[in-house]
């Protein structure tokens, strides 16, 4: 089908940039109505500009998505709006890499809050908004650290092992409704969050020796896998995670 998404409401969290953008990118092209969210307007209007260019509705909300009281506010005001989401891209993340010993309490809070707390708030106010629409597709963005780890991720790899037991349950939960709740597990991208490593010459050289297809993943790699997850041909795909990770865990 030309527009598979024809009809659908996508919530895309952190689609200012990286990642996100290019999800809301690929599913705005696929006829999906954007809600798009971060903490950004100005990055965002950009890429619901893009996503106008290419033909999709596109409206932003500038929230915390780690705030608690924000995540209320951002469920009254797309509400408020008319928008009836019912896809929801957990995606909004950040890292801190750094020994545990090394580790603030703030810090440590601040991925956990992130990474993983936003997704139970952002869940709680659109899921029972999301229930009685017959279709309705969760995709959280857990990571290859969800499986494995390297040193200095303990507070990432921690939030996202914890994305992905949460993204199990939850798809237990909503089973009956016809939600499908799916992890989408990059290997290394090149987006903001790896810039520091990708220009430093013995770090970029590092990642890219342990990915066996030997380069870093691109932005629209993630864009297509996301439009096919929240398709109707991905209805049997649930309370599981999708490794894409130029064979980083296959090793
Ligand atoms: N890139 C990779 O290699 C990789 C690998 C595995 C998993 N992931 C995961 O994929 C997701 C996207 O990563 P990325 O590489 O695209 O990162 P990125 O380029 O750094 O973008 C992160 C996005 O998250 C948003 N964000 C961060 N904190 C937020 C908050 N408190 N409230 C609202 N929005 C917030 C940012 O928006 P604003 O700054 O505009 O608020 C931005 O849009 C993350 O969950 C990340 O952990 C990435």
């Amino acid at each position: 089908m030309d527009k598979p998404l024809a009809g659908r409401t996508a919530l895309i969290t952190g689609a200012s940039k990286g990642l996100g953008k290019a999800m809301a990118l690929a599913l705005g092209a696929a006829g999906a109505r954007l809600v798009l969210v971060s903490r950004d307007l100005p990055q965002l209007e950009q890429t619901a500009a893009a996503a106008r260019e290419r033909g999709a509705e596109a409206h932003v909300f500038r929230a915390d998505v780690s705030r608690e009281d924000e995540v209320r506010e951002l469920e009254k005001q797309v509400t408020a709006a008319g928008h009836r989401v019912n896809i929801l891209i957990n995606n909004a993340g950040i890292n801190v890499r750094k020994q545990v010993t090394e580790f603030t309490l703030d810090e440590w809070r601040s991925v956990m809050d992130t990474n993983l707390t936003a997704v139970f708030l952002l869940c709680r106010s659109f899921v029972p908004r999301m229930k009685g629409q017959g279709y309705g597709r969760i995709l959280n963005m857990t990571s290859i650290m969800s499986h494995v780890s390297i040193p200095g991720r303990t507070a990432y790899s921690a939030s996202k092992s914890g994305l992905l037991g949460f993204t199990r349950a939850l798809a237990l939960e909503l089973a009956s409704e016809n939600i499908t709740v799916v992890g989408i597990s990059p290997g290394p991208f090149a987006t903001e969050m790896n810039t520091a490593l990708m220009q430093n010459p013995e770090l970029n050289q590092q990642f890219i020796s342990r990915i066996p297809l030997g380069r870093w993943g691109r932005v629209e790699e993630i864009g297509q896998l996301a439009v096919y997850l929240c398709s109707e041909e991905a209805g049997f795909l649930t309370g599981t995670d999708i490794l894409i990770d130029g064979g980083w865990c296959a090793q």
